[in-house]
């Protein structure tokens, strides 16, 4: 007897799964679970089943039935790290960065996240929440259907919020699930120039209790998303103790830590991570090797942000093969942010993470579906095509995986599901 489904997608040249009990390491992550002359089975916005597709078309009739006719399918994309509410641009700060100016120079002398927050500050809530649409739309037409996003351009108690409102806002709407990140340590605001700790007990005093009280009453608390709490661990930005006092506060009103960790020099910041139980720590360009053990160790999630060495013209990148030889999960995002990465692209994360940092391509599949998903805590709901799995997927056009980070600067994706359904980008 034949069971309907709402959607039957037949004669893909691979499914690739991704499929993992956990969040994947060593051979696991080389390994993408790819079903050959596959198919997919959907109902209720979840996946059903999962197989060839001569099994899966005598069990199942389509509602909705596909012909996908030698494109590939595979997990809809999770940008796990992102800044993407945010007003103005650095484009004259890009010049100078190519002229010879360094990211740290340019915070150091007020400009850096610090001129974004001015910008970001002076926006209405209006504007940024159109701002974000844009760049979310942009993001799906890529294949991304999960993004995190982080506050952490207003450094006050009301331009924080009103960037925490934007992000609710643009979930109400989104064609992907949003995972809100508390980022109000992301730098030093003016008012509290000379001041770090008293800021940091602003943060921790108001700020975290503010955004907590937040949460609760937000969709996001209703919808069973997370709110994630981060700090950035930086010479020149903030140092070991005041991170770890704001992600202890966090963890005192119920915020899961994650943490920006060793991206120009090491303060500790992994370490911390391990400690606190962290999601995940980011960055992680200049880990020391015993930190990286630890981390390898632990449930945290190392999550590596190529777009950004790559965007700073940076040579230098974090140690992708020796975190997974480590034993590591690692997972990719893009950091979309307008001064360090101004990215909205997985694939061309995946891209660079091959060739600068020697993943497989297997690896940085993994890295930016199952691994991402478990880097925003979302790793049991979606991430991966299995069975009981929010049905979030992308048709390719391309014969096998290996495609999506071998073309550059194409888009492959030529159809994106999100719960079962198509999404008009
Ligand atoms: O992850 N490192 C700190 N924060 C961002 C950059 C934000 C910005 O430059 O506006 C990052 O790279
Ligand atoms: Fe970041």
């Amino acid at each position: 007897m034949t069971e309907i489904v709402d959607l039957l997608l037949v004669n893909a040249a691979q499914v690739v799964t991704c499929a993992g009990p956990g969040p994947k390491r060593g051979a696991a992550l080389a390994d993408v679970g790819a079903i050959e002359h596959g198919a997919i089975a959907v109902a209720d916005g979840r996946i059903v089943a999962v197989g060839p597709t001569a099994e899966l078309q005598s069990r199942f009739r389509g509602r909705v039935h596909l012909d996908v006719a030698g494109k590939i399918i595979c997990p809809g994309f999770v940008d796990c790290h992102t800044h993407l509410v945010f007003a103005g641009d650095r484009v004259d700060e890009f010049e100078r960065k190519l002229a010879g100016a360094s990211y740290q120079e340019l915070l150091a002398a007020g400009g850096g996240i610090l001129s974004t927050m001015r910008a970001t500050r002076a926006a209405s809530l209006e504007e940024l929440v159109a701002l974000g649409q844009r760049r979310l739309h942009a993001m799906a037409r890529l294949g991304t259907t999960t993004v995190e996003i982080k506050s952490g351009y207003g450094l006050n108690t009301d331009g924080e919020l009103k960037i925490l409102a934007a992000i609710e806002r643009l979930a109400a709407a989104a064609p992907q699930d949003i995972v809100p990140t508390f980022l109000a340590a992301h730098a030093l605001p003016p008012e509290f120039a000379g001041d770090p700790d008293g800021y940091i007990e602003l943060v921790c005093e108001e700020m975290l209790p503010a955004a907590a009280t937040w949460y609760h009453d937000s969709l996001f608390g209703g919808l069973g998303l997370p709110l994630f709490n981060d700090v950035f661990c930086e010479q020149g930005v903030f140092d070991y103790a005041q991170s770890r006092r704001v992600l202890e506060a966090g963890l005192n009103v119920g915020l899961r830590p994650k943490i920006h960790a060793d991206e120009f020099v090491s303060l500790g910041g992994t370490r911390l991570a391990v400690e606190l139980g962290a999601i995940s720590a980011d960055h992680l360009d200049a880990t020391p090797p015993e930190e990286m053990t630890m981390l390898a160790a632990s449930q945290t999630i190392a999550v590596l942000l190529p777009g950004v060495n790559f965007h700073l013209g940076s040579r230098h990148f974090a140690q992708a093969r020796r975190w997974v030889e480590a034993g590591a999960a690692i997972a990719l995002a893009t950091d979309f942010n307008p001064g360090s990465a101004p990215i909205l692209s997985l694939p061309l994360v995946m891209a660079i993470a091959c060739r600068y940092q020697r993943l497989t391509p297997a690896e940085a599949l993994n890295a930016v579906t199952l691994n991402a998903a478990h880097a925003i805590g979302l790793g049991d709901r979606l991430g991966s095509l299995e069975v009981g799995k929010q049905a979030d997927l992308l048709i390719v056009d391309a014969p096998d995986y290996r495609h999506l980070a071998y073309w550059l600067g194409d888009n492959l994706v030529a159809a994106v599901f999100k719960a079962g359904k198509p999404l008009e980008v």
